[in-house]
């Protein structure tokens, strides 16, 4: 079952931050999952689209400069990351779900994604997911082979006409809603199921005897430790 660090280690360190996603590479996560968004012609790795819960700004992203964005604190004296800075610090080790919030986020990631990808470091390393699933069909517009993952809090009865036309590599779905039949379902139809957010040890032991491809963990230590232990 893939470990893949929510919001990089939330549970250890300011989430979306370069130190929460060091930190889940330090627990060894192989993937980590972070939130962007496109805010004056740059990608930023941020949750929300306003800026009191995660940085000591107020207000809106969508009319702030660039420059004073970066000038905030978005904890631990940490500041809001660019997508470049995280692919700096992901390559060639560990694979990045980029999950696209906020309007027109899609283009300009794919084309910066598409820049970045070497021989040894392509397309298989990344995940774009979003709930915007328009944003999803952009994705593939761009790129007619990026994995691509679909979220949903709770999966639809008809969601393999999306899956299908997207082409999509997984459904990432709430652990609040996932049973052994979409599970199957989901394999059946050749989907990986990657499920959000499981922190408990509990929890992270139900999902790996229901089957899942992976958790989404604010502890991705331990995810790491529930999966040695079996
Ligand atoms: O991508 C999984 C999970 O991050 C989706 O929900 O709100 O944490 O971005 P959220
Ligand atoms: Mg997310």
């Amino acid at each position: 079952m893939l470990c893949i660090g929510h919001r990089g280690a939330k549970g250890h360190a300011p989430e979306n931050t370069i130190r929460s996603v060091k930190k889940a590479m330090e627990f060894g996560a192989p993937w980590v999952e972070i939130d962007v968004y496109h805010i004056d012609d740059h990608i930023i790795v941020i949750h929300d689209d306003t800026l009191e819960r995660t940085t000591n700004g107020k207000g809106s992203l969508f009319d702030k400069s660039f420059s004073f964005l970066r000038g905030l604190d978005a904890g631990e004296g940490e500041k809001i990351p660019t997508l470049d800075e995280i692919l700096d610090l992901t390559f060639e080790k560990t694979g990045l779900n980029i999950e696209l919030k906020g309007p027109g986020t899609a283009d300009p990631v794919i084309k910066l994604l598409q820049k970045r990808f070497t021989r040894s470091w392509g397309r298989e390393n990344f995940l774009i997911s979003s709930f915007d699933h328009k944003s999803l069909s952009y994705a593939r517009a761009v790129d007619s082979e990026i994995p691509i993952g679909v979220l949903y809090e709770k999966v639809p009865e008809n969601y393999l006409t999306l899956t299908e036309k997207l082409n999509a590599y997984s459904v990432n779905i709430s652990g609040y809603f996932v049973t052994p039949d979409i599970v199957a379902d989901a394999h059946n139809n050749g989907l990986n199921v990657f499920v959000y957010t499981v922190n408990n040890h509990e929890d992270i032991k139900q999902m790996k005897k229901m089957g899942v491809d992976g958790v989404f963990s604010d502890f991705p230590d331990r995810v790491i430790a529930v999966d040695e232990s079996f």
